[in-house]
């Protein structure tokens, strides 16, 4: 197992809060990590260091070795033309149609709307979204639908990495598990390695590894498929909603009881 992104002692803060608290974490390439944490924790923030969004205070970022802190944005962007990014809240621009949506980057720089066309048809497919929906505006779209259109839209750069933060909230579990299942999918299809944020425990099922981010620092780092047999204090009571307080008389008295 060879790790695709290593992050060493990163810390951030803004004005004089400390949110990302010396942060070590390596991602393992070609499987699917989940980093939960409780809502406000810096897991959006982490996540857009990772991809040199947001500059950290210090510490390093290694992309297959290289450090990306030290890099300009001429060079970041050249590094990281293959990691998608599929952000909190789809952000599809309301002003354009699915197929503007998901060729914007190819268009932007200058491709021909009939050669982007066949490339947008194929990672809609890729999405299970049919031609129907390209000449639609995201008004017109479900939000099971305007996730999948985010997703296509991630897909056009070919990306070998993709970071996906909260692509299920605010789904019906339906929905969610369908995201699920494709985010799962196109892991193994594409051979892609895959970060995503996330609330819902559901994507265990689905998941390689979990970090859990606590007081800025990763607190947990394990199996997916094992979690629900941990007996590490913050991962017994996070995944379980168990308010905070003295963990271990807590555990015990849970283990107890079932
Ligand atoms: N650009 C910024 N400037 C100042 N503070 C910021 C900025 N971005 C994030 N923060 C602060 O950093 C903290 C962590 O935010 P972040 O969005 O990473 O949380 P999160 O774990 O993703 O939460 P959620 O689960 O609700 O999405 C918050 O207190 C937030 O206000
Ligand atoms: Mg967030």
């Amino acid at each position: 197992m060879s790790t695709i992104i290593s992050v060493r002692d990163l810390k951030k803060k803004f004005g004089e809060k400390w949110v990302t608290q010396g942060v070590n974490l390596d991602i393992p390439e070609g499987m699917m990590t989940v980093i939960i944490g409780r809502s406000g924790e810096g897991k959006s923030v982490l996540l857009k260091q990772m991809i040199g969004l947001i500059h950290p205070t210090s510490g390093e970022i290694l992309f297959k070795g290289l450090d990306i802190t030290k890099l300009s944005d001429q060079e970041l962007e050249e590094q990281f033309k293959h990691i998608g990014y599929v952000f909190q809240f789809a952000a599809l621009l309301d002003s354009l149609n699915t197929f503007e949506n998901v060729g914007i980057t190819l268009l932007e720089n200058g491709a021909k709307p009939q050669d982007v066309l066949p490339i947008v048809k194929e990672k809609l497919g890729l999405v299970n979204l049919h031609e129907e929906t390209l000449y639609k505006y995201p008004s017109e779209l479900s939000g099971g639908m305007r996730k999948r259109v985010g997703l296509a839209r991630t897909l056009v750069t070919n990306p070998e990495i993709i970071l996906y933060d909260e692509p299920t909230t605010g789904l019906d579990p339906i929905t969610a598990r369908v995201i699920h299942e494709l985010m799962y999918d196109m892991q193994k299809r594409l051979k892609l390695t895959s970060v995503v944020i996330s609330h819902d425990i559901e994507i265990f099922k689905y998941a390689d590894k979990v970090a859990l981010l606590n007081d800025g620092k990763i607190a947990y780092f394990g199996d997916a498929k094992t979690i629900w047999e941990s007996d590490n204090p913050y991962i017994y009571q996070f995944i379980r909603g168990l308010p905070e307080g003295p963990i271990q008389t807590e555990v015990a008295h849970f283990k107890d009881k079932f």
